[in-house]
């Protein structure tokens, strides 16, 4: 298999990358707009699978798809937010080079509007999935478990990333991207706009058994559970989901 990775030595990016380093007949094309970055990333880490270093403007995907030919397109590198009025073109070049693609979107609008190519995915015989990450994948995977005994009308999440977690800066650029401006969620049972990053709530996770951490600041982010969740469980009535920040960033401050 040949995956075409955008943003292969981001921080995303070159996690997958590392997760994948242990497969044979797999070849990963690292992807950034820097040359000497991609070549350098390649140079730094090895495996069983083949690393090949690209410099490539995710603009320009469309013209290099049928030179790599690759099996999947995964776009690791966003930020999705700021896609503006071309956001699909990487899933419309993918669809018209019947390349599957994957990504790592972040934004609920995004991820949201992804299933309007459905059905050219279908007769292209092409998997085109939005989101693949920890927001939305996450807590989809525990809502629907919990589904299974319960009837969930009440959804609040959080995520409070390890200390030793990188943060990428297009990660950065995406959350600065809309603080203080409205984000769309449901709240009871409608449509709502709130304002990004400006709703808290302190939550101490605690673990039976196990120390609780330092009780924690959540702020509102706009990740694609906020859309794609409510109507996959339709009694639902409210969501609302905030990133922490890290132990590490709260003693630095
Ligand atoms: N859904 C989730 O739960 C979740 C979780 C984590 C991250 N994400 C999203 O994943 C994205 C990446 O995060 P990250 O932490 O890996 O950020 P990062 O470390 O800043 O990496 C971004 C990578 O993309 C490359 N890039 C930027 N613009 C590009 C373009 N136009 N064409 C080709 N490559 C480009 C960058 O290299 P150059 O600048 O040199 O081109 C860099 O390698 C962000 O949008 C983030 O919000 C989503």
């Amino acid at each position: 298999m040949k995956i075409l990775l955008l943003g292969g030595y981001g921080v995303f990016g070159g996690r997958l990358t590392e997760l994948l380093l242990d497969i044979e007949d797999l070849e990963v094309v690292i992807c950034g707009r820097n040359q000497k970055k991609a070549e350098e990333f390649c140079k730094t880490h090895s495996g069983n699978a083949t690393l090949t270093p690209l410099g490539l403007d995710r603009a320009e995907i469309g013209a290099q798809l049928p030179i790599v030919q690759p099996d999947v397109v995964i776009d690791a590198s966003g930020p999705f937010q700021a896609y503006g009025s071309e956001k699909y073109a990487t899933i419309e070049a993918c669809l018209s080079a019947k390349v599957n693609y994957l990504d790592f979107a972040d934004a609920a609008d995004f991820v949201f509007g992804v299933s309007k190519f459905d059905e050219q995915a279908k007769a292209a015989g092409i998997f085109v999935i939005s989101g693949v990450s920890s927001f939305p994948v996450l807590t989809a995977s525990v809502l629907r478990e919990l589904s299974k005994s319960m009837e969930i009308h009440r959804v609040t999440g959080g995520i409070a990333p390890s200390p030793y977690a990188g943060v990428g800066l297009n990660v950065m650029r995406a959350v600065v991207g809309y603080a203080g401006s409205p984000i769309t969620l449901f709240r009871d049972g409608k449509r709502h706009q709130a304002i990004g990053l400006a709703e808290t709530l302190r939550y101490t996770i605690s673990v039976p058994g196990k120390l609780p951490l330092r009780n924690t600041h959540f702020s509102l982010v706009d990740v694609p559970d906020l859309q794609v969740l409510p109507p996959e469980h339709p009694t639902m009535q409210s969501i609302w989901m905030g990133p922490a920040q890290s132990q590490r960033f709260c003693i630095e401050c």
